[in-house]
């Protein structure tokens, strides 16, 4: 099965991206599996180039850390396949201005902020040339990018239809529960990276005492029964599906099991913990070891630029450019 999936080395990686996202990397990897820091991406909001730079290699070290097995699927840098930025330009002439404006992450993220880049607008059509270049079949990805997904799709038919049958039109693929992690400070806003909410966000590499403090204080309600509704305890419910997620279970199953909130929130932090303690130790041992983890980036982006260059001339030919010819 042909999949890819990318993450953005904005910020640290939490919670929601872990159990959103790259666990399901992590389950469903093989060697027709694709997986890249997105870091053109990164480069839509103001980041210090510096930042950028270690926050790549800590992503790389982070992702291994969580069970990415560079032997059995492609791990790889965005920037490092130029076919990426090559394909966001013809794909740009594809897409229309009408849709990209009517995404609602865009809307968000460009009514908190005068000015914001092109790249904030134009950003789904670099992530729809990220997921056609490898002729996707399947996305793994959290709830909030179906949108975007859904875009890719409109792009690929569009195409198909105007210049003939190059693209795969993939599909997203979200997992069973945590789909959309929420802030533990306000559970009607999800999980970010890129909204300062440090109570309400859980970090992959937190200490374990600010992971038991978090979730302690994570907001629920007041009327102490434990049950599982999103309408009526969305902070409770949050927390069931996180417990759920680690443990294997369903959010009902858990919310079963317990009669007084205190106690839930006390088990879910030692799972968390107990979850994430040999993930903090492995990043330790990777991240220390830069030059292995630049060999490995190279490695991985000279595999994936096998499949994404002829891919990529198809699209360029078949659109009436002579290049690559
Ligand atoms: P990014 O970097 O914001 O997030 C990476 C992945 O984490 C998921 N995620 C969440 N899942 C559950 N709960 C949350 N609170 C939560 N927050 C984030 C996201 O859904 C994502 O799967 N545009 C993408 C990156 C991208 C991409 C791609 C993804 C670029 N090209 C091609 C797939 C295919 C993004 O900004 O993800």
């Amino acid at each position: 099965m042909r999949i890819l999936s990318g993450i953005q080395p904005s910020g640290s990686m939490h919670i929601g991206n872990y159990l959103g996202a790259v666990r399901q990397w992590v389950a469903s990897q093989n060697p027709d599996a694709f997986y890249c820091i997105v870091d053109l991406h990164a480069l839509t909001l103001e980041i210090e180039p510096q930042k950028l730079r270690e926050q790549t290699v800590d992503y790389l070290a982070s992702l291994l850390a969580a069970g990415l097995d560079p032997e059995l699927c492609t791990l790889f840098i965005q920037s490092q396949v130029p076919y990426h930025a090559q394909m966001s330009w013809l794909l740009e002439c594809v897409a229309t201005y009408g849709e990209l404006s009517r995404m609602t992450q865009f809307k968000e993220k460009a009514s908190r902020q005068h000015g914001y880049r092109v790249g904030l607008l134009t950003y789904p059509v670099l992530m729809a040339g990220d997921i056609l270049l490898y002729s996707a079949q399947q996305v793994p990805v959290g709830d909030d990018q179906r949108q975007h997904l859904e875009l890719t799709r409109e792009i690929a038919e569009r195409f198909n239809n105007r210049y003939g049958s190059v693209f795969t039109v993939p599909e997203g693929v979200q997992p069973a529960a945590s789909s959309r992690v929420m802030d533990l400070q306000d559970p009607s806003r999800k999980m970010s990276k890129s909204l300062a909410s440090p109570m309400g966000t859980l970090y992959l590499f937190d200490e374990p005492s600010e992971i038991d403090k978090k979730i302690k204080k994570a907001v629920t309600d007041t009327d102490n029964e434990v049950r599982f509704d999103w309408d009526a305890k969305p902070g409770l419910s949050n927390l069931l599906e996180m417990y759920a997620s680690f443990s294997g279970e369903s959010p009902v199953e858990v919310a079963e099991r317990y009669s007084r909130y205190g106690d839930l929130k006390k088990d879910l932090s030692e799972l968390v913990v107990t979850s994430l303690a040999p993930i903090r130790q492995r990043y330790r041992e990777l991240r220390d070891d830069e030059a292995a983890l630049q060999a490995l980036a190279a490695r991985g982006a000279a595999k994936a630029s096998e499949v994404a260059g002829p891919l990529y001339e198809r699209v360029a030919a078949a659109m009436g450019l002579l290049a690559g010819r």
